[in-house]
């Protein structure tokens, strides 16, 4: 059988640069969707990790912080597959642990440790002394004191506001849930909200088989 395509077809498609620009388009085209198409597939099959929850008023606030303080800059929350990565920090993570988060913090850049699963790892008072100043804990840090957050209080209506996104944006919250903000934030500061962030992490959103 003869080749059905002969070289003056390709001549006629190289001498028309629109012709070539087109059907480059469409090879390129064709090629991005084979390649994006799954992807996104992929990513609305991910389902919350077992026992996953969204997060709570006091912690939802935390993260706020975290975000509006750049900690991300500095602090990765993504535990690589590699065995070194999982024998410092613990089981590694998956998608399904970051559903709640919008965004997600997962990041790439490492100045300070991994804190995915930093959650436990050490003490409440520890967490607040070492985000007031962190060279009194641990002398050769280069982390920036944070020593503001003990000042500003949580506002409740706004994290209910929040919660009330969240929910449309599919976060199981209950109006119960969302009632309980109100108290569950009372009198906390941005230091007490963001502390609680930080000890459920790892914790809250652990995979089972990295909790035995
Ligand atoms: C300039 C980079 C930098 C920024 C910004 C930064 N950190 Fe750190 N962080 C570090 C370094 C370096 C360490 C390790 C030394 C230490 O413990 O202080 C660290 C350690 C920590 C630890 C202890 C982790 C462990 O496993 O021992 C926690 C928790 C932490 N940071 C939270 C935060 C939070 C929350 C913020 C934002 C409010 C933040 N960091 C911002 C650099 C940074």
């Amino acid at each position: 059988m003869k080749f059905p395509i002969r070289y003056e077809h390709f001549e006629a498609i190289e001498k028309r640069a629109w012709l070539l620009g087109v059907l480059t388009a469409v090879m390129i085209s064709i090629g991005g969707l084979a390649e994006i198409t799954p992807l996104f597939i992929e990513a609305n099959k991910v389902q919350p990790s077992e026992g996953l929850k969204p997060y709570s008023p006091l912690r939802l606030a935390g993260r706020d912080v975290y975000v509006r303080e750049g900690c991300y800059l500095c602090h990765s929350q993504m535990i690589r597959h590699q065995r070194f990565e999982t024998q410092r920090y613990g089981e590694f993570s998956a998608a399904s642990d970051s559903v709640y988060d919008r965004p997600f913090q997962w990041g790439s850049k490492r100045t300070g440790p991994d804190l995915a699963r930093v959650g436990g790892k050490y003490s409440d008072e520890w967490q607040h002394r070492h985000l007031e100043n962190p060279q009194q804990l641990v002398p050769e840090s280069n982390m920036p004191p944070y020593p503001w957050l003990t000042k500003k209080k949580i506002s409740g209506a706004d994290i209910q506001a929040r919660m009330r996104v969240l929910r449309i944006l599919g976060d199981p919250y209950s109006e119960a849930d969302i009632e309980s903000a109100l108290a569950a934030v009372d009198g906390k500061t941005e230091m007490d909200a963001l502390v609680a962030y930080l000890q459920g992490l790892g914790i809250d959103n652990v995979l089972p088989k990295a909790k035995q």
